[in-house]
């Protein structure tokens, strides 16, 4: 993500701030990048999959001009905005502490301008359509749009990500590699299939420096990158990705070829650990305490109702290319209220074929999703981020089992 440039205008606004509504568009004048509507037309050119997928509320997409944007629909900006202290004029202390304690989870993604020299087309392609997590603390992933095929081979258009030409295969000795990259440390940094099943909220993502943060799962090496790329890469990574974390290695030819060798070998991926049901809790669980922990936080920029700026998000009115669920959860009249369907709202109990509610079964295939598994009837929630504990599913499912208390 590009710097926002805009302390010195809020400074300047100061002042005038109390003339302004509580409203962050203000600050948004200056963004550079801007949120695109949604399209209803048919998606047909490489510039209208990125609009109608709307890339760039979460990365700074290039080329898509004007910049500005109402802040409001902007999710990776943002909280941007909140972590830099930009909103600090518009909203009391207390309230914007409490929101940066909260943001961990969507407060970068990756630079999609140096994609071309990173990876291959072929990994784009199938990760677009059935993404997989590639960087094991950055908290966020990249959600599960509604992409097929043709949609994918557009937005790689878009990004300028061709296949690039297989080199001659690799003389260096594995083995060797390894040692080095014991010696060097850059597990340090990086996981390589064995990156912990990490949930939603874990001290993990909290506590890791930017660095590991942005640091690739280098499983995914043989996949993501050609040998050239991965070459370049080991050679001069700022030649790459100007603003990299990563150190320059300084590899001798020889090192070079062995380290190649050795993240050329499939990495042994630990089996995933066996899902657990959700269980009844033999408490009473309120309403108040599923939105503390969940709604209000997590689910609902997502699922928004009408009473903050911008959109009723992605969840509800539609967005990320996906016509909306109409389901709002920052509110309980909202939950009792479900999922819209053929123009009518299901309400609650709504249960799926084998009798689990469908708000627990989109926490429950979240779970499955992370781990490349089945894409089931629902769509694992919360989108694009670490499935929820197992004890939070708990309260969620104990709660509507109940009859949804207040
Ligand atoms: C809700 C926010 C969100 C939206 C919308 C989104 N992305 Fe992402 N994307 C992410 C996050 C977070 C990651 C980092 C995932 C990781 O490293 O595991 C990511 C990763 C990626 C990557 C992998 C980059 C790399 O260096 O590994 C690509 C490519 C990508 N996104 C393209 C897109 C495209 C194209 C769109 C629009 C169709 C899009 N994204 C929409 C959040 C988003
Ligand atoms: C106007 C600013 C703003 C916009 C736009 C915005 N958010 Fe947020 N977001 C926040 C604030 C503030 C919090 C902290 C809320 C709290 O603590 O109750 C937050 C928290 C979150 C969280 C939980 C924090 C974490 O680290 O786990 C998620 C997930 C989230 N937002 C997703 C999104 C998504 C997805 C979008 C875009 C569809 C979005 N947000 C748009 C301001 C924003
Ligand atoms: C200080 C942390 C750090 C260390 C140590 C480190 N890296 Fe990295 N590496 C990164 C980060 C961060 C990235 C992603 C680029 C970015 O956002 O800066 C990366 C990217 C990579 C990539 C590209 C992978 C992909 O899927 O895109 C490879 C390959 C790689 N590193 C190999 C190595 C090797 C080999 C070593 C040991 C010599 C090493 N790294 C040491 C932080 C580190
Ligand atoms: C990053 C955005 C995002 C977040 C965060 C998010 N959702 Fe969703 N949710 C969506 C989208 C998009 C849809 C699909 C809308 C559609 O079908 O058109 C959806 C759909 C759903 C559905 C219907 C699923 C189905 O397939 O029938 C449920 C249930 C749901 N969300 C629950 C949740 C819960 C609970 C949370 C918080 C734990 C959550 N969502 C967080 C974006 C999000």
């Amino acid at each position: 993500m590009r710097r926002l440039v805009i302390g010195g205008t809020v400074a300047a606004l100061g002042a005038a701030a109390a003339f302004f509504s509580h409203h962050a568009e203000v600050l948004a004048l200056q963004l550079p990048t801007r949120v695109l509507a949604p399209t209803r037309a048919e998606v047909t050119t490489p510039r209208a999959a990125l609009e109608h997928f709307q890339c760039n509320r979460c990365h700074v997409v290039e080329g898509v001009a004007p910049p500005s944007a109402p802040l409001a629909e902007n999710c990776v900006t943002c909280h941007q905005a909140i972590l830099a202290g930009r909103l600090d004029l518009w909203y009391r202390e207390e309230r914007v502490t409490a929101w940066r304690e909260h943001l961990v989870h969507l407060v970068r993604t990756p630079d999609l301008s140096t994609l071309r020299r990173r990876v291959t087309r072929a990994w784009l392609v199938t990760f677009l359509q059935a993404p997989h997590p590639v960087r094991p603390l950055a908290g966020a992933m990249m959600p599960r749009l509604p992409i097929g095929p043709r949609e994918a081979a557009l937005l790689a258009d878009a990004l300028g990500v061709v296949e690039p030409q297989s080199g001659p295969p690799s003389r260096g000795d594995a083995s060797r590699g390894e040692a080095l990259y014991r010696q060097r440390g850059c597990g340090a940094c990086h996981a390589r299939g064995d990156a912990r099943d990490l949930r939603y909220g874990a001290p993990e993502f909290r506590e890791a420096s930017v660095a590991q943060r942005r640091a690739p799962d280098l499983a995914w090496v043989p996949q993501r990158m050609s040998e050239a790329q991965l070459r370049a890469w080991l050679t001069a990574p700022a030649k790459v990705q100007p603003d990299t974390k990563m150190p320059p290695p300084g590899f001798t030819a020889d090192e070079l070829d062995d380290v190649v060798a050795f993240l050329w070998r499939p990495a042994l991926r630990a089996p995933p650990a066996a899902p657990r049901a959700p269980r009844l809790l033999d408490r009473r669980v309120t309403w108040a305490e599923v939105s503390g922990k969940l709604s209000r936080h997590l689910c609902f920029h997502c699922h928004s109702d009408g009473r903050r700026p911008g959109d009723r998000g992605p969840g509800n009115s539609g967005g990320f290319g996906y016509a909306g669920a109409g389901l709002d959860l920052a509110t309980r009249e909202g939950v009792l209220r479900g999922v819209r369907l053929d123009g009518g709202w299901l309400g609650q109990p709504d249960r799926l074929a084998e009798g689990m509610p469908r708000l627990v079964a989109s926490l429950l295939a979240r779970r499955a999703e992370v781990q490349g598994l089945a894409q089931g009837e629902v769509l694992g929630m919360p989108l694009g981020l670490p499935p929820l504990p197992d004890e939070d599913i708990d309260v969620v499912y104990t709660w509507l089992e109940q009859g949804s208390p207040e």
